[in-house]
């Protein structure tokens, strides 16, 4: 290993970051080089490995707080991915996410254009419930931000429902305030995964006005996956 790539591996450490390499290819010093690595042997987390890091994640403070972690749920190779922002506090004792009021609102929206909360697989930006249900701090997204990206490797959907302005932001790292963000198609990493926004179930139980925009997000996220099939 060159001293450059020893000194980034020590950073990463520090910072809590794991680092995901090729197996099988390892160098005399113990190191390994990814050169004509079988892609299906990555090094990176199946589901039982990520879970299991996830249960154990002690990343941020919230860590202390917690009850349980919050992994996601559903089918893991489910062609809609759902992303909220973080367990409230019915989540954190159950460890199942959108389980409160807000997750019954949000089955309705997911029925609305016929799925089931079996057919998808939700997730949220945060593993582990901010106390008092405070909005997640940076570094906190930050931390976490590898599960819910390998998360998204795996399932590797056809398209994400953002829900809520704290995931839009999150997952499209941007400050765009969620009027702006809602009504298009953005695009996720390499893999251009649409991405359509709309507003948290929870909002939405506050202000049930809203509901109608919900709905054109909705029939867009379905009219973009109806686009996906031609
Ligand atoms: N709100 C979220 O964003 N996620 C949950 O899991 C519950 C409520």
């Amino acid at each position: 290993m060159t001293s450059a790539e020893a000194r980034r591996r020590a950073y990463l450490k520090a910072l809590e970051i794991d680092v995901y390499t090729m197996r099988g290819h390892g160098l005399p010093d113990g190191s390994q080089d990814s050169t004509d690595a079988d892609p299906s042997d990555s090094g990176a987390p199946d589901w039982g490995e990520l879970r299991q890091q996830v249960a154990a994640c002690t990343r941020c403070v919230l860590h202390r707080t917690r009850t349980q972690t919050v992994f996601g749920v559903g089918n893991q190779l489910a062609d809609w991915m759902i992303i909220g922002e973080a367990p409230g506090a019915e989540e954190d004792r159950r460890g199942e996410p959108f389980v409160g009021r807000a997750g019954k609102l949000l089955d309705e929206m997911l029925r609305a254009v016929n799925l089931s909360r079996d057919s998808v697989f939700i997730a949220n930006i945060l593993k582990c419930r901010p106390p008092n249900n405070r909005d997640p701090a940076n570094d906190e997204a930050t931390s976490c931000r590898s599960h819910l990206d390998r998360q998204i490797e795996l399932v590797s959907p056809k398209i994400i429902l953002a829900v809520g302005r704290i995931a839009a932001q999150r997952l499209l790292n941007t400050d765009a305030p969620l009027g702006n963000l809602r009504g298009q198609k953005h695009q996720l990493g390499t893999g251009r995964i649409p991405v359509i926004v709309t507003y948290h179930p929870a909002y939405l139980l506050r202000s049930p006005t809203q509901k109608r925009k919900a709905w054109q997000d909705l029939c867009l996220a379905r009219q973009v996956m109806e686009e996906l099939r031609e």
